[in-house]
């Protein structure tokens, strides 16, 4: 199997990658290639064009550029969407599936990037609707896991408000935040086209906060 397989990347190169990844996601036995740490990155934001996305999906690329046998996975809100939360749908439905498998996301990854979007200075109703459900399976959502947390907008205040609250409620549900990191100014400091951040202080900054996962 695995001389089948350097065949085909003889072949397709540039297929490799990906299929790479593949092999690496299903624990198969490519025996140079440990993973050492199963990373699981969101953005707190139920957007499509989510800038925290974008960031965090980079912060993910950077970490892996310092350790490449990290398996990353990047989730997006929008597939863990519950109804709005209330103790009478609770009481009527019990817990969403949704709900069930954003908690069960985080329980199979050995650590966690965030990267918060800041609504009129506290959390989106996505994130917020997301965590509370699944504060109602466990109130220590996040499982004692190691975190970085990050968080951005297009405004000079970088979304340091939502950051700082995440920041000071994370031991009550089990974050073990290592590093946080507010980028102001989004679009003055991130390339759209490169998908990273241009500003080198910032750059700098980032790669020091995912280090402190390592
Ligand atoms: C309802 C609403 C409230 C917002 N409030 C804030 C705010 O308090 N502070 C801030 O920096 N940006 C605020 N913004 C701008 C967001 O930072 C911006 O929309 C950003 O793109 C959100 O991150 P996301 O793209 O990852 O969702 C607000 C945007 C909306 C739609």
């Amino acid at each position: 199997m695995f001389q089948l397989w350097n065949n085909m990347y003889r072949k397709f190169p540039l297929i490799n990658k990906e299929a790479t990844n593949y092999l690496l996601s299903n624990e198969t036995y490519l025996d140079k290639k440990e993973i050492t740490m199963k990373l699981l990155a969101f953005a707190a934001s139920n957007s499509r064009q989510s800038i925290n996305k974008q960031l965090v999906t980079h912060a993910a690329d950077v970490l892996r550029s310092l350790s490449p046998d990290i398996q990353v996975e990047v989730i997006d809100l929008n597939d863990y969407e519950a109804p709005l939360f209330s103790i009478d749908r609770e009481t009527e439905l019990g817990i969403p599936a949704v709900a069930q498998a954003f908690y069960d996301k985080i329980t199979g990854a050995d650590a966690l990037l965030i990267s918060f979007a800041e609504h009129n200075g506290s959390f989106t109703a996505a994130y917020k609707n997301a965590f509370d459900w699944a504060s109602r399976i466990e109130q220590k959502v996040y499982q004692g896991k190691p975190a970085v947390y990050l968080a951005t907008s297009p405004g000079p205040g970088g979304a340091g408000s939502v950051l700082n609250a995440a920041v000071g409620s994370a031991p009550y549900f089990a974050a073990d935040v290592k590093a946080s990191l507010s980028v102001p100014s989004f679009f003055d400091n991130f390339d759209g086209d490169s998908q990273r951040l241009t500003h080198e202080g910032l750059a700098k900054d980032l790669k020091a906060a995912v280090s402190a996962l390592l």
